[in-house]
Order: C-alpha cells, then structure tokens, then sequence
C-alpha cells in the first residue's frame, strides 16, 4: 500500500519576516531600516506594485522625518516584539516542528556600521530563540530579509558599495556566535533574484542616487556583492557552528508558454534561465556562461575583486530553499493580457484560477519546480513561502476559511508526489501562519494566516489573536504526517 506520509523528521512549520510583524520600529535601541520607510497607500490600486514600490531621495526623506507609524504599517506589524510568547505558544499548539524567522539587522546594528552589537536587540532574538527551544520548535533564521539599515542604504546607495558586504559579515558573525547555539538552519538572503523588482527593498538602492545610465549596472554589482556576502557567510556559519546548513533563497517564479508557437517557448525558456540565474550562481558557485554573454551584450561589466570566483566556487549552499505563490505565462503577443503575481505582471493563463489579488492558483506548478530544481542541483531542497493572500472575515471568534485549507491541500499533495517520485524535500514553512502586513502593499487586509490578528490596514484594533479553521485543518496534517490530506 502506498505510504501517505510525508518522511519522517519533516520540518512542517511557518515563515515570518522581522519587518512584517515585529513593529516596535523606535525601540530598544534600533535603527531605521529600509521596511521603516515604506507606505500604505490607500488611494493606489493594491495590485499595482510599482507605484507601492516607487521610491525616491525625497520620498525616503519624507518617510524619515516622519516619527509616527500612521502611514507606515511595518513599523507596526502585528506587534510580534511584544507579544511572541503568545504567537509561538500558538505554533506550538499547532505543532510546528520549526518556525521561520528572520533577524532585523537594525535591531543589531542601528546604522549597520557600529563595531559592536546593541546589546537589547541581541537579548530579544535569544529570548525569542529560547521559547523556540522550550517549545521543540526548530528556527530557520534569514539573515537578510528586504530590512537593512536605512543608514547604509543613504550612505553608499545600499549594496552597490562593496563595504557593505564587511557591515553584512559582521552582522552576521556576531548572529552565528549569539545564537548559534539555538539555530542550525540559515538563510543569507530572502529572494535574493528580487533585487532587480525592487531595488530599495531588497538591496537599499534608490535609483536617483546612480550615475546618469548607470542604475542597471550598479543592481548587477550590488547583486555580486550580495553573491559574495552570501557566499562568506556561508563559511563563516560553517566555522562557528558544527553541523549548521546554510541555503539560499530564490523566488521561484515558474513560467509556462501560453502557446507552443516557437517564439512564446523561447521567451519562456529565457525566463525561467533568468529566474535560476541566482540559484546557479549559489550552488554551483559560478555565473552561468549565458548570463555573462548576457551581461556583457548589455555593456555591464561587474567588478569582481581577487578572490571572489574562489570565495564563491568554494563556499557554496548545503539546500535550496524558495519561495512559491504562483505561476504565470509568457507570450510573444504584446497585447496578451497581464496579471499580477508576486511583484511580477505575467501573461495570464486560461486554465488557472486566481486570487484576489490577482495571483494564479497552480499546485502543479509546485510540483513541476520540486521536480525541475531537484533534478538540476541535486541537493535537498525546502519551500520556505507558500500560501495565499485573501480577504478574511472575522465571526463569532473565528474565520471561515475554507479556500485557504483548499489551497494547501492541493499543494501539499502535489508535494507529496514530488516525494514520491524521488525529490529530496526536507521542509515546508507556509508563509505568514500568522496575519501580518504584506510585503508588496503593507496591507493588513491581505491576509495569510491560521491565527486572525485584529488589526485593520490604519493600525485601528485590539491585536487580539483568534484561530481559524484552517488552524485545526494543518494541525491535523502536522500531526499525522500528511496523512489526513486523503482521508
Ligand atoms: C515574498 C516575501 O516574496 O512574498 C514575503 O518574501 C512576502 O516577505 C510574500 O510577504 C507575500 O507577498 P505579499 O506582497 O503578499 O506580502
């Protein structure tokens, strides 16, 4: 008989991002980071990223006197900083066997420049590591997710200077030798391909602070930097704690043809080569020979110092983890029409459902990444995101949320059979189990979780926790191993 469990020692759980749920933005001594600056805007179409995502020097300028959280929801998040006893208790109740988490660099190092760590901030993630252990919940840390000091990002335009990466290994050093005691499993950086959706956000760059025609080319050199960083990281984490894993991060954002007509495949083909592009660099430690012809047809040529080809050659990922919400088409018709995904526009397929923000809704396509990854780098892999944003309605102290459960279990039996056929999946966290503010649109409203906050997109409410019914439905999956998924 066939087995309907997922494999023994399966890391079921969830996934946070420090900037989307800590708040406490002003406190405990840390600094402003590039999460603090970024605004709900009710009057823009919450499918349009671009204009969420607009960012200029006057703009962050703005946002930076400004010493209220009124228009900036991440300052708020769901207040995790202070409430997170409560919030893991819940993980626990559900039975998470491990729980995502990222470290605010700020919190550590207010500008990014200081030598030495600020002391509360350190103290808050070991106490926060602590319950994790007290609990049997197994962290997952980022090091860097879309939250690095604004000082560095007004300073040396984010990661376009190289020095960054000295700030970064600091950083990152004192977080193996802190909590490296409680963490085995490590993260560099949060879709990490991300750099050329939203510069700001993931890499400090605002665009008016580059030379005249260079902005493109000073995203790749950021992106190398950021490459480097990782990939010292990765030894440095392999130094200081016995037996740590250290993955990268990609978005993957798997791309179908919307016809078999010749050109609709190659522009596809082409997409999803640039979409592993950044997986490539990390585990196989090299740039592929078509990105560099690629980069080197647009003029840009990065600045690579000594040793980066060995750094990077000889400290490669031990997993691959990734994030995966959607999937969309290519087309070689200008007018096809476009939908919105994970701050992407892709040609809208016909045979998929969508979201209310528009995401198209493909467990398959989960699969045919499990599959299309793993047979290309071969080592284990982990989905790190997975889940989907949608309008809840809060009643008699809990949500209904049947499309949600429906959602999860259409993926996870596709994961399931990417197990059977031989793909190496060691975990799964879904992303916000608990409701938090979007990254694309610092909405509360879009809402991802098992456990309800009651906090509106102004900031109005209690805050109060309330379980939903897909909390008891992936309770039931942790606790039978997948198995209730066919009953
Ligand atoms: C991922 C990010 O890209 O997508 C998360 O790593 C983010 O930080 C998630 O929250 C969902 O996107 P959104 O815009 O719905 O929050």
């Amino acid at each position: 008989m066939t087995n309907l469990k997922f494999p023994k020692n399966f890391l079921w759980g969830g996934a946070l991002a420090a900037n989307q749920v800590e708040g406490a933005w002003n406190v405990g001594g840390k600094g402003l980071s590039v999460a603090d600056m970024a605004t709900y805007k009710p009057d823009v179409d919450n499918k349009d990223y671009s204009a969420h995502m607009a960012i200029t020097s006057e703009s962050v300028a703005i946002a930076a006197a400004d010493t209220t959280d009124k228009f900036f929801p991440k300052r708020r998040g769901i207040d995790f900083y202070h409430r997170y006893p409560e919030d893991l208790a819940f993980f626990a109740e559900m039975g998470f066997k491990t729980l995502r988490v990222s470290i605010a660099w700020s919190r550590l190092f207010p500008t990014g420049e200081e030598l030495e760590p600020n002391e509360e901030g350190v103290s808050f993630y070991d106490s926060m590591f602590k319950e994790m252990k007290r609990l049997s919940i197994e962290p997952i840390v980022t090091l860097s997710h879309y939250e690095m000091p604004l000082a560095l990002s007004l300073k040396y335009n984010g990661w376009v200077e190289r020095r960054v990466v000295d700030d970064f290994v600091r950083f990152s050093e004192v977080c193996f030798d802190r909590f490296g005691k409680y963490v085995k499993y490590w993260l560099t950086f949060n879709e990490i391909d991300s750099i050329f959706r939203h510069p700001f956000t993931t890499a400090g760059i605002i665009e008016d602070k580059c030379e005249e025609g260079k902005y493109e080319s000073d995203i790749y050199q950021a992106l190398h930097h950021q490459f480097v960083a990782s990939a010292m990281v990765t030894k440095s984490a392999h130094e200081i704690i016995e037996g740590s894993q250290v993955g990268c991060m990609l978005t993957k954002l798997m791309t179908y043809p919307l016809t078999c007509a010749p050109l609709d495949v190659e522009l596809t083909l082409k997409k999803n080569l640039e979409n592993n592009f950044y997986a490539d660099v990390q585990v196989n430690g090299e740039y592929p020979k078509l990105i560099l012809k690629d980069m080197a047809n647009k003029g840009i040529q990065i600045k690579f110092e000594e040793n980066d080809l060995t750094i990077l050659k000889e400290n490669t990922v031990d997993y691959l983890s990734f994030s995966y919400y959607m999937s969309m088409t290519e087309s070689g018709d200008p007018n096809a029409e476009r939908t919105p995904g994970n701050t992407v526009l892709g040609v809208k397929n016909p045979y998929l459902p969508s979201t209310e923000w528009g995401w198209q809704i493909d467990p398959k396509g989960l699969k045919i990444s499990l599959i299309e990854l793993y047979d290309r780098y071969n080592i284990p892999l982990m989905i790190v995101e997975n889940g989907m944003g949608a309008v809840d309605i809060l009643k008699d102290g809990t949500v209904k949320d049947d499309y949600r459960i429906k959602y999860f279990k259409e993926h996870f039996k596709q994961m399931k059979e990417a197990i059977d056929e031989g793909v190496d999946l060691i975990g799964y966290t879904s992303w916000g189990p608990i409701d938090l503010v979007s990254a694309g649109t610092s909405q509360m409203s879009k809402r991802y979780g098992f456990i309800y906050v009651d906090a509106d997109d102004e900031g109005n409410g209690t805050y109060d926790r309330f379980r939903k019914e897909s909390f008891y439905w992936y309770r039931e999956v942790i606790e039978t191993n997948g198995e209730s998924l066919y009953k």
